[in-house]
Parts: structure tokens; C-alpha cells; sequence
């Protein structure tokens, strides 16, 4: 069975992987936002997850507005990133695990989650920076990269998007799969993008602490209060991109044991973004065992 040893939330600005290429991580603008894995490392180290389920949105790189689907599961062997025009340096190669990507899917369409299965996926700076900013020294050399990863794409660009509690119930599917996977792997959930954000329109620059602050208090112990938002009321309370938080509820989702958050790091801004770093324990077993 695989044990999902935790979660961790990350935004995903392009800018940071140019801030990683410049070695600025310790300049005044950037170092509030980088101390902020001091304690994912930390954690990291001690919990040695050996794959990274990671929830993130696509931005044009393999899916475009022509064909978007809802959500879809990597499914391959290896996922490649490729130049998206932000002008940060194509991170290498990461390893996939198929077997327990084609388990997870098996899981979701008997759950009647029809997803869109990806055998080949490039993998866009949603999920490549996040991978830079949890184990940055195998991002930046050629030693092998501590986890392989099963990447699951939720549109969160072209409307209609999924609700915050479908979101919050794939993320469940994905939980209850992998608690009935048969190896003994350890698994890291990762959520990523938001917070509050919006990059285009009247209201470009926006961001909103106080409902950010509201969404991370909720989401430990309480997801389920936030799906009473709608998305339109999610688009106006974080900005139209900041509705990434919906890669953030999946994760939660996919928490299913007793769940606390260790560590919290929230900085405005990051380039247009309110930034926000968390890691959560999941205590396997916990409640059943008290029960
Ligand atoms: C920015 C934020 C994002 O989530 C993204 O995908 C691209 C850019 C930004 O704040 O610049
Ligand atoms: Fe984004």
C-alpha cells in the first residue's frame, strides 16, 4: 500500500525559475519567498517521498484552447518540458512511474472521473518551477531526481472550470487510489499556482490577502466550507488567475488522513502574485485507529 506521507502548496511564477538561473534567491526582493522552503527541505528529507502526484494547470505549453481538457493524467514514462517564451532556461527531464499512473486513472473512471490520459505530456513552468523549488539540487545538476513524478492537469484557463468541490473529490479519487496501490511507495502531493492573482484585463496587478488568508486557514481542516464558493465568486474574490487554488483543493483532497499544517509562508508579491509556500502532514490511520 502507498502511503501518502504529506502535501505541500506552491505557486509557480515563471520568474522564479529566472530568479533560480541568477542565483538571486538571497536578493531583498526574492529572499522572503525562497526562506520559505528552508522548511520544505527540511521536511522533505525527513518524509523521502519516492513519487510527487502533482496538481497544476497547463498554460498553452501541451494543451491549448483548441483541446483543454478538464483534467487530464500524465501517463508516461518521462515528462520533457519545452520552451514557453518566459525566457527561463527548459528544465531537464523527469521520470515517470506508468503503472501507477494507469492505477490512479483505472481509479478515477470507475469513480466517474472521465480524464483525458496523456501518454506523451510536456510539462509547463506549473509544474517544472515547483520541482526546481523542492529539490533544487538535482533541478540544477545531472544527479538523478529523488522522486519520479504522475502529473494531473485541471483547467483552470478556459471557462467553464471544474467547482472547488469537484476538485476537492478528484483529489479524494486520487486519495483512496493510492491507499489501494499495491507497492510500498511514498508519495508527496503536491498543489500548485495562486494564490490570489489576476495577470490581464481591468484588474491586472489584483490580489487579495485577506481571502487568501481565509483559504489557507480553511483548507487544513475545513475544505469542504470553501466549496460554497462558486467560480465566478472564486474569480472575483483571487483574481481569474488566481483560480488556481483549485489545484490546491485537489491536493487536500488527496489527503486522507489526519491532517496539520507544519509550515506556512505567504509574501506579496511575486511578480503579480500573491505567493504562498505550505506543507501538511497526513497522519495515515490516525482516526481509524482512535475510533
Ligand atoms: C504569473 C503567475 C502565474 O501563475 C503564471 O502562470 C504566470 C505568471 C505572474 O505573477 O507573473
Ligand atoms: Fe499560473
Amino acid at each position: 500500500m502507498a502511503t501518502i506521507v504529506g502535501g505541500i502548496g506552491t505557486t509557480h511564477v515563471p520568474s522564479i525559475g529566472k530568479a533560480i538561473a541568477e542565483g538571486k534567491q538571497n536578493d531583498p526582493y526574492w529572499k522572503p519567498f525562497f526562506k520559505g522552503f528552508d522548511y520544505v527541505h527540511y521536511w522533505l528529507a525527513r518524509a523521502k517521498p519516492d513519487v510527487a502526484v502533482v496538481f497544476y494547470n497547463d498554460h498553452g505549453l501541451n494543451f491549448f484552447l483548441d483541446k483543454l481538457p478538464t483534467f487530464a493524467v500524465g501517463a508516461g514514462a518521462e515528462y520533457r518540458s519545452a520552451d514557453e517564451g518566459w525566457g527561463i532556461p527548459v528544465s531537464r527531464p523527469i521520470g515517470g512511474d506508468p503503472d501507477l499512473s494507469w492505477h490512479l486513472i483505472n481509479t478515477l473512471v470507475a469513480d466517474e472521473f472521465d480524464v483525458t490520459m496523456c501518454q506523451e505530456m510536456l510539462i509547463d513552468h506549473a509544474v517544472t518551477i515547483p520541482l526546481a523549488l523542492m529539490w533544487p539540487s538535482a533541478a540544477s545538476s545531472t544527479k538523478p531526481w529523488p522522486v519520479k513524478i504522475v502529473p494531473i492537469e485541471i483547467n483552470t484557463v478556459q471557462h467553464p472550470l471544474p467547482s472547488l468541490g469537484r476538485c476537492l473529490k478528484l483529489g479524494r479519487s486520487i486519495g483512496k487510489a493510492l491507499e489501494s496501490y499495491r507497492q510500498d511507495l511514498r508519495v508527496v502531493v503536491v498543489g500548485t499556482g495562486g494564490l490570489s492573482h489576476q495577470l490581464d484585463g481591468a484588474r491586472a496587478g489584483f490580489v487579495n490577502k485577506e481571502f487568501d488568508a481565509l483559504c489557507l486557514d480553511k483548507i487544513v481542516a475545513e475544505p469542504q466550507t470553501l466549496t460554497r464558493y462558486s467560480i465566478h465568486e472564486l474569480v472575483e474574490l483571487s483574481g481569474s488567475q488566481g483560480v488556481e487554488f483549485l489545484n490546491w483543493m485537489a491536493m487536500r483532497g488527496a489527503l486522507t488522513g489526519r491532517v496539520s499544517e507544519l509550515n506556512r509562508n505567504y509574501h506579496i508579491p511575486v511578480s503579480n502574485t500573491a505567493a504562498a509556500t505550505v506543507v501538511y502532514e497526513n497522519q495515515a490511520g490516525v482516526e481509524r485507529k482512535a475510533a
